[in-house]
């Protein structure tokens, strides 16, 4: 039931709690595969493109330049994360809507489950479950794991 994982991180303290299950599902041999994701947020990059342009440069340059470089970190981390998995693992890098990427590779890669943090970056005191997770919980057609941010492990 459990036999491939998908597990999209945003490199977040919550998403680490979450890759603590991934890897204790593979350890005990339960899972078989892993898929690690990770979505480099358009939406972001286009903010940050025209936060920083300049008169004469425009935006789309800046855009293209954070969003290579943010692929290729995000790439390394994914790398150095999979070292840590103990089953077949494969590491993806998007750029896009997060959610709408996950449910893509989720479909496509026929995921039986998904493990994800109840929080990520924004990680805000008062909210309860962050605006991917609570989307991945009420769109995605594999059963989806949240990980508390509160969780001990
Ligand atoms: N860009 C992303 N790529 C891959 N996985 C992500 C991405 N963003 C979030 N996730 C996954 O979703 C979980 C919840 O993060 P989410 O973004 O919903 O919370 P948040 O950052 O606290 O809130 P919000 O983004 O709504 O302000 C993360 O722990 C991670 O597993
Ligand atoms: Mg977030």
């Amino acid at each position: 039931m459990f036999r491939k994982l998908l597990h999209p991180t945003d490199f977040s303290e919550c998403s680490a709690k979450a890759f603590e299950y991934v890897k204790a599902l593979c350890e005990n041999g339960i899972a078989e595969e892993v898929v690690l994701l990770h979505v480099v947020n358009k939406k972001r990059v286009e903010a940050m493109a025209m936060g920083v342009a300049w008169f004469g440069e425009t935006a789309l340059e800046f855009e293209e330049e954070f969003k290579d470089r943010l692929i290729k970190e995000a790439e390394e981390k994914l790398k150095k994360l999979s070292k840590e998995v103990k089953c077949r693992v494969k590491t993806i890098v998007c750029y896009g809507n997060p959610v709408k990427e996950i449910l893509r590779v989720a479909e496509e890669e026929g995921v039986s489950l998904i493990i994800v943090g109840s929080h990520g970056r924004s990680n805000f005191e008062e909210v309860l479950l962050g605006s991917v997770s609570e989307e991945l919980v009420r769109r995605a057609k594999a059963p989806v794991l949240v990980v508390r941010r509160d969780v001990k492990i």
